[in-house]
């Protein structure tokens, strides 16, 4: 099931969320600074004892302030929680030392060098979207399961955290870019993991895509009974976009898609080498709404077949909504947490959200070749809770109340026990897996910890503990 699952990878494309600041600031090109109050390197833990990061009232978006209550509040159509709102905004993309900052360096280096400089960056867009961007425009059927609460960040019912950089495909097609590249931080609720691949989440997520509806109910079904979910709450992500004119087909003989089709390989393969040197590849037939046909790149590495990207010829729909009548065009996304955990040795995933130094001292600007030496690790702390659930249990929730709590230190949330009595009321038992990157945690902490996430349990899921 591993083998089958690592195969799907990092494309949910799944979930995903606009409102009355949204007229505000109006999405797009908003420009997206912010200042981060906790820069300092924190090897002796005294930061966040709750692993949490402290919370902002306010961050800046495209010049405008955005207060904490614009984007989580008590509201039956906002499902942010400040853990998420607290982490808008890192950007560490941005970071030119960082993993995550030199690949993405490494694949501008990339584009520049073969297509002289023609590729127009975006890196700091708005993750604010509204429902149309991020679902709409790019063809999601109205009743797709990336659409529910369950799935996306609702900051109201027409505003979401996006939940993949394709939300920005219409907007700047309409722009009139036919070249680019956008970076930035994706969103999806889901659970909690830590020391592997978000492998399950990837599979539930390309799951959405298979040909539903079978396919859904086959995610469904791996992740009801897979003891571990993994969590990738926020991705930070890159969309490649290439529009061709009718001239450029037409010369070749080809028609346009199959044109763009093989373009979109030579330009991909050729992606994959400059990052991962002379590595076999396969390209996998796939499935998303935006494209036809799709594809996913896999390529060997380290004696398996990993997934680097999903790809495709974009649909005719949306070139022609959005003033590219005669063209086509070609569209990727990457994960770049996945790649760079690949490059770089990075064994969990939270290492990027760090600060400690002993993790960031070690890259270097501009240096792909180097690999991440471990420090000591600390030992994880485990906790068991049951509880008989209620129809509207669902994990994702659960996993949403033990990050509020437990923020970091919350390394993996599994369910390890799970029955139905004779009365048809079904219990789970879940553990959960404290640890620090970056201190021991005593007893006592981590006692405090379980109390509130049982109290909090009890109360926000209004299950019944056993
Ligand atoms: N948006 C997809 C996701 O988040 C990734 C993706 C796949 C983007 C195929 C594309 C594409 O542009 O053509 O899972």
């Amino acid at each position: 099931m591993t083998m089958a699952m690592s195969i799907a990878q990092f494309t949910f494309f799944s979930r995903a969320t606009s409102s009355s600041f949204l007229n505000r600031t109006n999405a797009r090109f908003n420009r997206f600074t912010f200042s981060t109050p906790f820069s300092t390197a924190d090897a002796t833990c005294t930061r966040k004892k709750n692993g949490r990061l402290p919370v902002l009232s306010a961050l800046e978006l495209g010049g405008v302030k955005i207060a904490r209550d614009d984007v989580v509040r008590d509201d039956p159509t906002n499902n942010v929680p400040d853990s998420i709102f607290s982490k808008l905004g890192m950007q560490l993309h941005k970071r030119n030392q960082h993993p995550i900052g030199i690949l993405k360096n490494a694949i501008y280096e990339y584009f520049d060098a073969n297509y002289s400089n023609k590729f127009d960056k975006f890196d700091d867009l708005c993750p604010l979207v509204s429902v149309k961007q991020n679902f709409d425009d790019v063809l999601v059927p109205a009743d797709h399961i990336s659409r529910s609460y369950n799935d996306t960040y609702y900051v109201d019912s027409q505003t979401v955290l996006r939940c993949h950089t394709s939300a920005h495909q219409a907007e700047l097609l309409r722009d009139g870019h036919t070249h680019f590249l956008v970076t930035g931080d994706v969103y999806r609720r889901d659970s909690i993991d830590s020391t592997h691949y978000p492998v399950f989440h990837q599979v539930f997520v390309a799951s959405h895509y298979l040909q539903p509806p079978n396919f859904f109910f086959l995610g469904f079904f791996l992740r009801f009974w897979s003891i571990h979910s993994y969590t990738l709450l926020l991705e930070m992500q890159m969309e490649g976009f290439r529009v061709f004119s009718p001239e450029e087909w037409e010369a070749s003989g080809l028609d346009g898609t199959s044109y763009a089709a093989g373009d979109l390989k030579k330009c991909l393969e050729g992606l994959a080498r400059h990052l991962f040197g002379a590595v076999e590849m396969r390209w996998i037939d796939a499935y998303f709404p935006f494209t036809n046909p799709s594809f996913e790149l896999e390529i060997y590495f380290q004696e398996k077949w990993m997934e680097v990207l999903g790809c495709g010829v974009t649909e005719q729909e949306i070139l022609r909504n959005n003033g590219q009548l005669d063209s086509v065009a070609w569209a990727f996304g990457l994960g770049l947490e996945r790649l760079a955990m690949v490059l770089f040795d990075i064994p969990d995933i939270r290492l990027f959200w760090s600060n400690d130094e002993r993790f960031t001292s070690q890259f270097t600007k501009g240096k792909m070749g180097i690999k991440f030496k471990p420090f000591s690790k600390f030992p994880p702390c485990f906790k068991d809770m049951s509880f008989w659930i209620n129809e509207s249990f669902t994990e994702n929730n659960l996993c949403e109340v033990v990050r509020g709590v437990a923020g970091d230190l919350a390394e993996e949330v599994q369910l390890i026990d799970n029955f139905t009595n004779k009365k048809g009321m079904t219990s789970h038992c879940y553990r959960i897996a404290y640890r620090s990157m970056e201190c021991s945690l005593t007893d006592e902490e981590i006692n405090e910890l379980q109390r509130k996430v049982r109290e909090q349990v009890e109360t926000k899921l209004n299950v019944e503990l056993r």
